[in-house]
């Protein structure tokens, strides 16, 4: 098959790229690189810069291409941004995900993975969250996600398409240093800048109805979410028509805030600094920890890189990004 990856520039969509050239699938990107880099790229994988508002770009690229099959991942992705400009991100994710399956529909393509988010959840109120928890977002990104799932769904029902939406949990780590993650917004990056200017890691709260207080999460190494990529891809391939899969992308274990910093601290060597309790960040759930069963069962996939790697590649890119 031949793919479009949007986004396929970007940290996570790069690496999504390799696995799937590696894996023999021809790959097209599609990227606007408002924050993605051409360099990120494969030597061998074109490149279609163009925005996912622009339905005749996006024509144009599956046309030019003989593109059979679209990994959609460029979107938006910051929650405190799209609390301040939500508009914003129902115009790109949402609409953005509209024109692509308008592009797809008019170009006869069937096949759709998309990037969905364990942000849909929200809150959840248990101890491993399935696929059948109720999904409750609690910011406009997150509902950017869930309501891309629902059109997705109607569109698999009413068009035929067969689609996988990858529900990621907390994303970390890098194949390679050039293709880590350059934006500082979830835990790992921002300890990794907080040592170098010299300050304590900040731990946003540790009053929690958790086994240290601290926020439990399911840090995910980002080779395995891309290795669950080409797997949903060869699923779908076979597919009957209308198939509509929605799959958590985690390892199924959960990770303290205090064990992730302590960890952050020993592989960059800096134990001797004590990390700094500060107060909550408001909205964050205590505890938000994949069931990984679907996934396996649906795709033979499961997660096999663990904390050690993703730490250690995450602050080996940091290196390299910031000398
Ligand atoms: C993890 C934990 C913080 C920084 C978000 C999105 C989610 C997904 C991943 C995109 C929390 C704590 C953080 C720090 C800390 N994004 N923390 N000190 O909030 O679980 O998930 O990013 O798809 O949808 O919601 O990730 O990395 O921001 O925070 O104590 O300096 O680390 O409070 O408990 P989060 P995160």
């Amino acid at each position: 098959m031949s793919w479009l990856v949007t986004g396929g520039a970007g940290y996570i969509g790069a690496h999504v790229v390799r696995a799937l050239a590696d894996g023999g699938e021809h790959v097209v990107v599609y990227d606007d690189l408002s924050t993605g880099s051409a360099d990120r790229l494969p030597e061998g994988v074109p490149l279609v810069v163009g925005s996912v508002l622009d339905g005749a770009a996006l024509e144009g690229a599956i046309r030019d291409h003989a593109v059979t099959g679209v990994v959609h991942i460029a979107a938006k992705k910051q929650v405190g941004e799209s609390v301040e400009r939500p508009l914003h991100y129902y115009r790109e994710n949402v609409t953005g995900l509209q024109t692509l399956l308008e592009a797809m529909t008019a170009t006869g393509v069937g096949r759709l993975v998309f990037s969905s988010s364990a942000a849909v959840y929200g809150m959840p109120d248990v101890d491993l969250v399935t696929e059948d928890t109720p999904c409750l977002p609690m910011s406009p990104y997150g509902e950017t996600k869930l309501v891309g799932e629902w059109l997705i769904g109607a569109a698999a029902r009413a068009h035929g398409i067969r689609a996988a939406c990858l529900r990621y949990f907390n994303v970390a780590g890098a194949a390679a240093p050039e293709l880590s993650d350059a934006g500082v917004f979830n835990l790992v990056p921002m300890v990794f800048e907080r040592l170098e200017s010299g300050d304590a890691p900040a731990v946003f709260g540790d009053d929690y109805a958790t086994p240290d207080g601290t926020c439990v999460r399911d840090y995910i190494h980002v080779l395995d979410v891309a290795s669950a990529h080409l797997a949903a891809a060869r699923r779908l391939a076979d597919a009957p028509e209308g198939t509509s899969l929605t799959l958590n992308i985690g390892r199924g274990e959960g990770s303290s805030v205090r064990e992730m910093v302590d960890l952050i601290l020993k592989v960059t060597g800096k134990q001797d600094i004590a990390p700094h309790v500060t107060g909550r960040r408001p909205g964050d759930p205590a505890r938000v920890v994949a069931s990984a069963d679907r996934a396996r069962e649906e795709l033979g996939w499961s997660a096999r890189h663990g904390l050690d790697a993703m730490i250690d590649s995450a602050w080996q890119g940091w290196r390299h990004r910031r000398g």
